[in-house]
């Protein structure tokens, strides 16, 4: 089983603070049964911009930290890019990195914003123009979510993929995270689910959400689609064959 969405690689963003947390964050990933994770740190422009090379580099450090460890888990490049014009470009001149060298690349948008930023649907056709397959980070957390859930159905059918959170379900990241996801789940509108973890918090409530996830999917074939098979289809850089979303309503 493969974390698709991990904040694992520490002194590179808001997740692990060194190298101990990131020690106990795989621990704990392996005690759930992960023996991946695609480690994604944020690359925001003008921001919080990684050199590349740097962080490729400290991937290949945990992982050899990780053997001396014993610890059986590996860590695969990767990057939650937050929206830009030019992530084509970005992917291009190798400032960032798509899921373990893969087609798929892991994109966030604002948190906040009531509307889906214009630009948004002439971005993700860039990237399949050019090859790429957008993924779409938390879609459950957007506020232009919550005001108008068939902004989703837009995007799957414009093919982007859509990736939950997993701590979303038991409201880590508010009520309305937790209603949007419900009615993801429900409608077969989510295609990963990744622990977002900065830390070992999402750890914690991980059994009981998968509980609810798994209830509310209803299906196991669908379940194994999302938690197994898809991940292992970006590691391996295969095509995904997407399911139709039920009724939004
Ligand atoms: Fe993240």
């Amino acid at each position: 089983m493969l974390d698709i969405h991990c904040h694992i690689v520490p002194y590179t963003d808001d997740g692990a603070v060194d190298i101990n947390a990131s020690l106990e964050m795989a621990r704990n990933a392996i005690k759930l049964g992960y023996t991946g994770i695609f480690a994604t740190s944020h690359y925001i422009i003008h921001d919080n911009e990684l050199v590349n090379e740097d962080f490729v580099n400290n991937i290949k450090k945990l992982n050899e930290m990780f053997e001396l460890e014993n610890i059986n888990l590996k860590v695969y490049e990767g990057n939650e890019i937050f929206f830009t014009n030019d992530i084509v470009d970005l992917i291009k001149n190798k400032k960032v990195c798509t899921l373990a060298n893969s087609r798929y690349v892991l994109v966030e948008l604002p948190l906040f914003n009531n509307i889906i930023p214009m630009n948004v649907y002439d971005e993700f056709n860039k990237l399949q123009d050019a090859g790429f397959i957008p993924i779409l980070a938390h879609p459950e957390r957007y506020d232009f979510v919550t005001k108008d859930f068939n902004t989703l159905l837009k995007l799957i059918e414009s093919g982007v993929l859509l990736q939950s959170n997993i701590g979303s379900i038991t409201g880590k990241y508010g009520k309305d995270a937790k209603k949007n996801v419900e009615k993801m789940l429900k409608n077969n509108m989510v295609h990963f689910l990744g622990t977002d973890s900065h830390n070992n918090t999402v750890y914690d409530v991980y059994d009981k959400a998968i509980k609810k996830i798994k209830k509310l999917i209803n299906d196991d074939e669908l379940y194994n689609r999302i938690i197994y098979e898809n991940p292992e289809k970006v590691l391996n850089n295969e095509k995904i064959n997407i399911w139709y979303p039920k009724s939004s309503k």
